[in-house]
């Protein structure tokens, strides 16, 4: 295949294409002429819904959760003073904080450990071995989980890696030869995405430290051999020459946010998977038009000097005899949560097709009871696109919980009504109401599509975004991180921004037209069950400049100052105690500056920006501790020579963050 114009968006690591072209807006029709005028006020909410949220918040200020050893922490109260925004190339904390830039992109952490080389020169086989680049979601577990224990000071480290700056990681940038790319270099590019696990351990002069040699040090790559599970293995449509089975693939890619599974294992949501892939044909199927699959790829991995087909299946146009031939499914083996198990480095990771398959940007549990169902969320960040909600067919027993919860379950999506409430709407074909939805659909244009239905249920999870059309959910304002707070219950989500949004297209749930800033939004699940199918939901605050008002009930809750101003909230986790941490993906200008990290007391909407990053970064991925007092904070895609002035090119990195009298972050 020779090499196609570029997309120049593609160069844009934030460019998600708009590819859902139905009319999706639930309600809009029946908005009262009160909720058109609320809705069309800046930073208005769109509910009135004050006083659910008060009760839903009743728990708040309990004692910590998770038997943390922070017991003397007890409210969500932030401690802080705000640090100011910040131009400058370095981290910025506050006073009394001290931080380090930990595990850079190169850092070598497993096999031969080949050292990192400043100049480009490491090899494919070198970067199998060592951190991957654009550090993004991240999670700690401490080192005596399947004992029960809690450890603070040793654990497994566990990060996405979700894409990569090519100008960095080669001597001299991508090159080709002949319209066709090294293989070696390609195989760098793939190896440098992807998963890390790290043992880590502190000694006790407090310093953090990679534990050489341990049997948990691990690379999971683009190329890391994996089982697909749940309802879409075995599916026709994931038949490929690698597996004519259709029962595994190859690699997990542009693995952005993530969630830890309630029996201690780490899910990697797959987000713009799409953009790895090429199809040549004149025409594609569903399953790739409904998330942009174009002719050509992100990093044209499909243009390698090399037969070998783990570089030939990023072309996924129609070449062989058969599906079985050649890779045009190979597409369809992405876009799941991915199962990996850190304490046990053979497992293969595991594809959970359950859960869907869309531009996953992460994955959050609500906390799991005894003898229930596992519940979970899931949004997929493309603009126009929706926040979903997977529940368990088998109940969780934390003795024998397992990854065979995600195989079996219902998938729904939220509507979010216009008055304040919502609807999970069930993706399942054994659905009544989903069912007659379909049927009423079969011969229609459903966006861009030509909808001539669903083989199984196995289709309509392969094809989760049509499903999700066809069922009438709410398109959103790009959803990214999802956080369930401990104490209240109630799930937050950060809706990014979206600037396509016209004034014809707002909702309640999503108000402003050219939304450049975003917001976040928080549901309550009704009688506070996460396997509810009804909840309220309001406005948690609304991202921008000095002043930005966030109403209820015609009462300013939130206005934001120099202490606060954000834009593009994106990463999103409630810490062991139950504060709000936000992270910002927005560009670097003013006022916003360089993006950071903001602390928030769900309580009362008190925010304070805590954490700025280097100039041209992403802050995103946060996790503490269990005793909240080392924070792991990724810095991604830094642009100038950080955090090494004296290295010529900038690393990825984490960030630890301590309190320098040892106390617990945030407090
Ligand atoms: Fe990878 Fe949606 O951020
Ligand atoms: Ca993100
Ligand atoms: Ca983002």
């Amino acid at each position: 295949m020779a090499k196609h114009d570029l997309d120049p968006n593609y160069l844009d690591p934030n460019y998600e294409p708009v590819v859902n072209h139905t009319e999706n807006t639930p309600f809009h029709q029946a908005l009262s002429a009160r909720m058109q005028r609320r809705t069309v006020m800046k930073g208005s909410v769109g509910a009135a819904l004050a006083s659910v949220m008060g009760l839903g918040l009743a728990g708040c200020g309990s004692d910590s959760n998770d038997g943390t050893t922070s017991s003397n922490v007890s409210s969500t109260d932030i401690g802080f003073k705000a640090v100011p925004t910040s131009t400058a190339n370095e981290v910025v904390v506050p006073e009394g904080y001290s931080t380090e830039a930990f595990l850079p992109w190169g850092t070598p952490i497993t096999g031969s450990y080949p050292a990192y080389k400043p100049d480009g020169t490491n090899t494919g086989a070198e970067q199998e071995q060592q951190m991957g680049m654009h550090h993004d979601g991240v999670h700690f577990f401490p080192i005596d989980l399947k004992a029960g224990g809690n450890s603070s000071s040793e654990g497994l480290l566990v990060m996405n890696h979700e894409y990569i700056n090519q100008g960095a990681l080669h001597a001299n940038g991508a090159t080709y030869v002949n319209d066709m790319r090294p293989a070696d270099e390609v195989r760098k590019e793939i190896a440098a995405h992807g998963v890390s696990v790290v043992h880590i351990k502190r000694d006790t002069n407090g310093k953090w430290d990679i534990v050489f040699g341990s049997p948990f040090n691990r690379r999971i790559t683009g190329n890391t051999e994996m089982d697909i599970r749940g309802p879409v293995r075995g599916y026709s449509k994931l038949i490929t020459k690698y597996s004519p089975d259709a029962t595994e693939t190859r690699g997990t890619l542009n693995n952005c946010a993530m969630g830890p599974t309630p029996w201690g294992t780490y899910l990697a949501a797959e987000e713009n998977w799409h953009g790895y892939f090429a199809n040549g044909d004149a025409t594609q199927p569903r399953e790739q038009t409904r998330h942009g699959v174009g002719s050509s790829s992100r990093y044209d991995w499909e243009l390698a000097d090399s037969a070998a087909d783990q570089y030939v299946r990023f072309n996924v146009s129609t070449i062989g005899a058969t599906a079985a031939d050649d890779y045009r499914n190979e597409a369809n083996t992405y876009g799941y949560m991915v199962e990996i198990d850190p304490f046990t480095p053979e497992s293969k990771p595991q594809k959970c097709t359950a859960l869907g398959r869309f531009g996953h940007e992460g994955v959050i549990f609500a906390p799991a009871k005894e003898g229930e169902p596992v519940v979970c969320y899931s949004g997929d960040d493309s603009r126009f696109e929706y926040i979903y909600k997977f529940v368990s067919s088998k109940p969780y027993y934390a003795a024998t919980a397992g990854g065979y919860l995600l195989d079996e379950g219902t998938l729904y999506v939220a509507r979010f009504n216009d008055d304040g409430s919502g609807d999970w709407l069930s993706l399942d074909l054994d659905d009544a109401d989903f069912a007659a939805k379909v049927a009423a659909a079969e011969g229609t244009q459903v966006g861009d599509v030509q909808f001539d239905g669903f083989e199984n249920q196995a289709d309509v999870l392969l094809n989760t975004r049509l499903a999700a059309d066809i069922a009438g959910a709410t398109p959103m304002d790009r959803p990214e991180w999802g956080a369930v707070d401990p104490n209240s219950g109630q799930v937050y989500f950060t809706l990014t921004n979206n600037s396509r949004r016209t004034e014809e297209q707002v909702n309640a749930a999503n108000p402003n037209a050219n939304n450049r800033t975003g917001h976040i939004i928080r549901w309550s699940e009704e009688g506070n069950d996460h396997t509810a199918t009804s909840f309220d939901w309001d406005i948690f605050v609304f991202a921008g400049e000095q002043g930005t008002e966030t109403v209820v009930d015609d009462e300013v809750i939130v206005s934001l100052t120099d202490d606060n101003i954000f834009n593009s909230p994106d990463g999103l986790w409630f810490d062991y105690n139950g504060r709000l941490w936000i992270q910002t993906d927005g560009s670097d200008a003013a006022p916003y500056q360089n993006n950071m990290m903001l602390a928030a007391n769900p309580e009362t909407r008190e925010i304070r920006r805590f954490f700025v990053g280097p100039v041209g970064c992403e802050v995103t991925g946060v996790v503490s501790t269990p005793d909240v007092k080392t924070m792991f904070v990724n810095i991604q895609h830094p642009d100038g020579n950080w955090p090494d002035s004296s290295d010529p090119r900038p690393r990825d990195a984490t960030v630890i963050v301590t309190k320098d009298d040892g106390d617990v972050i945030g407090a």
